[in-house]
């Protein structure tokens, strides 16, 4: 959101899961993004590397959690984060 935006962050428990969800009013993206969004390397930014969402990917999968999201053209994207709770948590 280079102009500005609103980006919430919020944080449950659900059982032995921890939800995280991380939610911008931003440009959404098209479908060519949405379909390479965890793809190295990919990016549309002129300085970025197309790592970041690869990257949280791969270590949001090695701890036993996972990443969605969903997205609206124009209206924004949400990434909503499962992670599993350390036992005893
Ligand atoms: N919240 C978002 N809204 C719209 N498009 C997004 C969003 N997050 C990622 N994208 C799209 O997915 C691409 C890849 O994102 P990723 O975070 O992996 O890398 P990057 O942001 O381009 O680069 P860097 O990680 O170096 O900042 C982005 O370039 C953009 O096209
Ligand atoms: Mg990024």
């Amino acid at each position: 959101m280079p102009d500005g935006g609103n980006l919430a962050v919020t944080a449950k428990r659900n059982g032995a899961q921890a939800l995280v969800s991380i939610s911008d009013d931003g440009r959404g993206m098209t479908e060519e993004e949405a379909r390479n969004l965890f793809v190295p390397f990919f990016t549309t930014k002129s300085d970025g590397t197309g790592l970041g969402l690869a990257y949280a990917q791969r270590v949001i999968n090695e701890h036993g959690g996972k990443i969605d999201y969903a997205t609206a053209r124009g209206k924004g994207s949400t990434f909503s984060i499962q992670l599993p709770l350390a036992v005893g948590a």
